[in-house]
């Protein structure tokens, strides 16, 4: 047992059970309480992931206010786009001195919630489709931070993976799924890195919100994983807060001016909530304030050391789409750099990610800096960088500015205003503005690049227009310099897709029901998600899961694939036999092609990447344990090996599979027949089956409860008027000024969303629980007279 931890149980046995009920929450957005007495200090927590969010004011959590200047490095889609768990590890550390330098105690990253749809508000903030890799990027993240001596969060746990509604929708989502696809990386990321924080997500998963799932936050979480840190909410995601500490939520962020502390009071005194899981709620609240303060890390910060790392992980994170061959560009002529985003770059997502950045390049400065006096560079705008639309006088500057030019390099994406935490995209297609300047400017000049600067996948019917196409995600406040670097050759491109580009959002099985119902949402594709689809399908992405193309030619040779006392060795050799230095991602997924178990085509289960001068050569071994052949057992509920054969395939994406070698598993145990959506998206039969259970009713609006949201407030007419009241008390603390579009947006699905249990929360006791239950009461009671008096 740490020392922490056994101080902390030393502390907990001397207090009071209002001490206790008092400690089990925050003392207010970003702090814990401390315990004076016994010099327990009161820490600071604070946003993550991708840079240290240390906000101005104490009160202000969705990131209106400025926070203190902080790298921001490049967002989650990036760095899972590096394949490289060092270099993640690396910023992870970076990220721990600046959180030191800050005393922040806890930064609340990394992400890795699964992006099931490509329009997922949030999937900026998330390392991938694959479970796997997920687990492997975050497990890097957490250990990064934690070597400065403070804590990482994984968050959001689980079955996150949506906006729209987050607060109160109700994931239904099959057992075997939740395991191999949902949970698999949190399993991964607690057993590799021991983070000392997880965040429990808002949502709830198969009826119980998950801040009340003793199921998740101790059955699986610590008995079965081993996790011994402690579990915050998300911010207001406290359903029942007396629940909650008997499921295993030790504290409840941010502190609500002691809310529920009647109810826990009650519920201590009944007996439903013992004292013994009280003393271990405070003792994990104690314990995590003990160990921040042991004095270990650095808080060295040389922000110019810091910048540039972000410039290496972003370019790191750069994926060559497509490229005829007119990449790297050479330094000569004249060159185009079209589109607002070369000067204003988006460079981050919106909501509580939002980092201040200490400096920002930016493409065309960086460009111009890297040719000097070899080429010459001109602009043109294209394209409004807020809004993405264009004019006529616009796209005459750009065929101008084409036509003269040599080369075109065009800057496309996605607005600030599209891609937000709060919620999601409507279609994956850019703004009609960036479109018409991407044509025409390869209608112009054939010599056209596009850049994108975007959080995620977006449709590209245009694909095959331009001479290349550079997948440059969301890199951070060095993201312009990084792909300057990538363009012109002086880095070699590094990324691979960690998610699939459909050709078109309805490809995806999980459209059918994504973002659609404000209750519940059905994950009737199961596994089905990403190149799982894809590839099991034959419904080819437009970029498969893994592409990515290199300036140079990697080989790969000499599979072998050897038998191991945990399970296989497969090596492999890798050769750059092209002109140029640039690195490889070696990628071994495992196919299984007959079991009793319904199984996608093929899972990555392994990966390396090596970083190859030109005419050399290195092998590269990963290796796979038992695990990478299981299933999770809907019968036994463990992960079982059906014996039999098995393919290991390895290759540079999950349709590129260069070699492959059949192994014949003997040992391992009878699994039980489990089914799938036999056409990826189950019909009612096949979802009950896979649930193993009828499928939940939609829950329905009326009667109110605490859970009920503003938005469901409009069904009646009582409830509209307080609606009404409520949506214009919460704008009074807006700061409607100075917010952007963006923001707007995210405080507007903010109020629509949140259960009414949360304004009591935020009111700093203005509106009690017991309030609120009596206003509910009241509004059912009307509602139920105007019902009757319809007749
Ligand atoms: C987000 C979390 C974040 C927290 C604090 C929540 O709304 O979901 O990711 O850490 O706010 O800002």
């Amino acid at each position: 047992m740490r020392d922490t931890y056994a101080r902390a149980e030393k502390i907990v046995s001397t207090l009071s059970t209002d001490d206790k009920i008092r400690l089990v929450s925050g003392k207010d957005a970003w702090t814990t309480e401390p315990v004076d007495e016994h010099g327990v200090p009161s820490i600071l927590v604070t946003d993550g992931p991708h840079g240290v969010r240390k906000q101005v004011s104490a009160d202000d959590h969705i990131g209106i206010n400025d926070a203190v200047p902080a790298t921001c490095f490049p967002t989650a889609v990036t760095l899972g786009s590096t394949w490289d768990p060092d270099l993640v590890e690396e910023v992870g550390a970076a990220l721990g001195r600046e959180s030191r330098a800050n005393d922040v105690s806890v930064l609340l990253g990394p992400g890795l919630n699964i992006k099931r749809h490509p329009a997922g508000g949030r999937n900026f903030e998330y390392f991938s489709e694959d479970p796997f890799l997920s687990g492997k990027m975050a497990a890097a993240m957490v250990r990064g931070i934690q070597s400065q001596g403070v804590g990482a969060c994984l968050k959001h746990y689980a079955a996150n993976n949506q906006e729209f509604f987050r607060m109160s929708v109700d994931t239904v989502v099959d057992n075997r799924t939740l395991r191999e696809l949902y949970l698999t990386g949190f399993e991964i990321a607690v057993k590799e890195s021991q983070p000392w924080t997880v965040m429990c997500s808002y949502n709830k998963v198969n009826g119980e919100h998950a801040d009340i799932s003793r199921d998740l936050l101790t059955d699986i979480l610590r008995d079965e994983w081993g996790f011994d840190g402690l579990v915050m909410s998300d911010w207001f995601a406290v359903s029942d807060r007396a629940l909650a500490i008997c499921a295993g939520l030790d504290l409840e962020m941010p502190g609500s001016s002691g809310a529920w502390d009647a109810e826990v009071k009650a519920a201590h005194a009944s007996g439903l909530l013992t004292t013994a899981e009280l003393d271990l709620a405070a003792t994990r609240v104690i314990d995590l304030a003990l160990r921040a303060q042991n004095d270990t890390g650095s808080s060295q910060v040389d922000p110019a050391a810091h910048h540039e790392l972000a410039r290496r992980a972003a370019a790191a994170g750069t994926v060559l789409l497509t490229n005829d061959g007119i990449l790297p560009l050479e330094r000569t002529g004249s060159i185009a750099v079209v589109g607002s985003f070369a000067k204003k770059p988006r460079y981050q997502g919106a909501g509580s990610s939002l980092v201040t950045p200490t400096q920002v390049d930016t493409f065309i400065d960086a460009l111009r800096a890297a040719v000097g006096d070899a080429a010459t560079v001109h602009y043109a705008q294209g394209y409004d960088v807020a809004t993405g639309e264009t004019e006529e006088a616009l796209l005459t500057e750009v065929r101008e500015a084409a036509r003269k030019a040599d080369v075109v390099i065009v800057l496309a994406g996605l607005p600030d205003s599209y891609e937000s935490e709060g919620f999601d995209r409507d279609h994956l297609r850019l703004p009609d503005g960036h479109i018409a300047t991407i044509a025409a400017a390869a209608e112009a000049n054939d010599r056209t690049v596009v850049a994108l600067l975007n959080g995620a996948p977006i449709e590209m019917p245009w694909a095959d227009g331009p001479a290349a196409i550079v997948e440059a995600y969301l890199g951070g406040q060095a993201g312009g310099a990084a792909l300057a670097d990538v363009i012109l050759g002086d880095v070699a491109p590094g990324g691979r897709l960690a998610e699939s580009f459909p050709v078109s959002a309805s490809d995806v099985p999980a459209d059918r029901d994504f973002a659609r119902h404000p209750k519940q949402v059905q994950y009737r594709e199961g596994l089905y998600v990403g190149y799982r689809f894809h590839d099991s399908a034959g419904v080819p992405a437009r970029f498969p899961f893994g592409h990515g193309l290199t300036y140079t030619a990697f080989e790969q040779s000499g599979l072998t694939v050897r038998k191991t006392k945990e399970g296989y060795s497969v090596t492999v050799t890798v050769t750059n036999a092209g002109p140029r230095a640039g690195s490889e991602v070696v990628q071994v997924y495992v196919r299984d092609p007959e079991s009793i178990a319904y199984r996608p085509e093929k899972e990555l289960k392994g990966f390396a990447k090596v970083h190859l001068e030109p005419g050399t050569s290195q092998k590269v071994t990963v290796r796979l344990d038992r695990r990478a052949f299981a299933v999770w057992d809907i019968r036994a509920q463990e992960w079982r090996v059906e014996p039999g054969a098995f393919e290991i395939l390895v290759g540079a994406s999950s349709t590129d599979i260069r070699a492959r070698r059949t192994v014949t598993v003997a040992e391992g145990e009878a699994v039980f027949p489990s089914h799938g959506p036999s056409a990826f998206v189950a019909t009612d039969d096949e979802f009950r089956t896979m649930l193993g259970a009828d499928i939940p009713e939609v829950p329905s609006v009326l009667p109110y409860h605490r859970d009920s949201t503003t938005e469901d407030l409009h069904e009646t007419a009582t409830g509209r008027a307080i609606a009404a009241i409520m949506t214009q008390e919460a704008g009074k603390q807006f700061d409607w000024e100075h917010a952007d579009a963006t923001t707007k947006r995210m405080f507007d699905a903010n109020v629509r969303t949140a259960p009414l249990r949360q304004i009591a929360m935020e009111s700093q006791s203005k509106l009690t629980l017991a309030s609120l239950d009596r206003l509910i009461k009241l509004l059912n009671v009307t509602s139920a007279k105007a019902w009757r008096a319809r007749g």
